[in-house]
């Protein structure tokens, strides 16, 4: 009853029902955050941009000093394992490592083997009414760490930033520091002035997204003019076009802000165009999966 009811989990080199998964109230990721993960999305039961993802958790995992546990090609099995596991065909894989079990002191524990977890949701895109009407932001001044490059289980600033839309009826939070362009609480921001996609560069103020990168080269692709570059505030509340972009949105137009129609409150022309080549760029057992 249990296991089927109970969606399968990946935990420490076991495959068991969530309902069976359990870790010490003394894990690090518990107590202070310390941990890194990422979300893959899956397309009729293929990862999208499995390297790239891989990649960026090796360099989080290189940014908080954890060693890897696992080469890719382990990684990949397990990831590939798990999702086939799942009963549903589109889904967003999401794994994290912390420094694992020890007695509460600040600095690293020796010897500690890191705890590892995976499981797999259900991949639950923009409805359609979303791309096709766009969604609602606010803005914040962003108040997070300097370390925002590195896509860590301590989300807190993300979470309060997140609330800001919840509490507003909005989709995301987008943030500005210093006067300038970040990103949103879990999407990156691109722009579109006089038609060139601009995009903030992927300095230690925001996640490099895999998203955002594979806007960048569909642009490339597609003869879509891209710059990156810091992006000042006015720049981006003055710009014709706004987008969010993340594993989960895919990419999703902003036209509304802080309560106010953006840009003519519809999704821009080339926000229609990236959409096109994104769709097209996905895993081809998506049209299968998703009929
Ligand atoms: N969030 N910026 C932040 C702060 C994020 O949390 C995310 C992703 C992104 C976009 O990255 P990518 O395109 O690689 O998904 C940017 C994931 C989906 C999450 O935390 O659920």
């Amino acid at each position: 009853m249990t296991q089927t009811a109970s969606p399968i989990v990946y935990l420490n080199g076991e495959l068991i029902p969530a309902s069976e998964a359990k870790i010490s109230v003394l894990d690090r990721g518990f107590i202070y955050g310390d941990g890194v993960y990422e979300v893959i999305p899956v397309y009729g039961r293929m990862p999208f941009r499995m390297p790239q993802h891989l990649a960026r958790l090796q360099r989080s995992l290189d940014g908080i000093r954890l060693a890897n546990p696992m080469s890719d090609a382990a990684w990949a099995d397990v990831i590939d394992t798990l999702i086939a596991r799942q009963p549903f065909a589109d889904q967003a894989v999401y794994f994290q490592v912390t420094r694992g079990v020890a007695k509460r002191d600040h600095a690293f524990p020796v010897g500690v083997p890191p705890t590892v977890f995976m499981m797999s949701n259900p991949l639950v895109l923009p409805s359609a009414e979303q791309v096709k009407r766009g969604v609602a932001v606010v803005t914040a001044e962003d108040n997070r760490w300097q370390r925002c490059d590195l896509k860590t289980t301590s989300l807190l600033g993300n979470v309060l930033m997140r609330q800001l839309a919840a509490d507003a009826g909005a989709a995301e939070t987008v943030m500005f520091r210093d006067g300038f362009l970040t990103e949103a609480s879990a999407s990156n921001v691109l722009a579109v002035v006089k038609g060139t996609i601009v995009a903030p560069p992927q300095d230690n103020h925001i996640l490099p997204g895999i998203t955002y990168d594979t806007a960048a080269e569909l642009a490339h692709a597609a003869g879509m003019r891209i710059e990156i570059r810091p992006v000042r505030r006015e720049e981006a509340l003055g710009a014709d076009e706004l987008w969010l972009s993340s594993s989960t949105k895919e990419v999703l137009a902003i036209t509304t802000v802080d309560g106010r129609p953006f840009a003519g409150g519809v999704p821009g022309p080339m926000f229609r165009r990236m959409w096109d080549v994104f769709q097209a760029a996905k895993p081809k057992a998506a049209a299968t999966a998703a009929a």
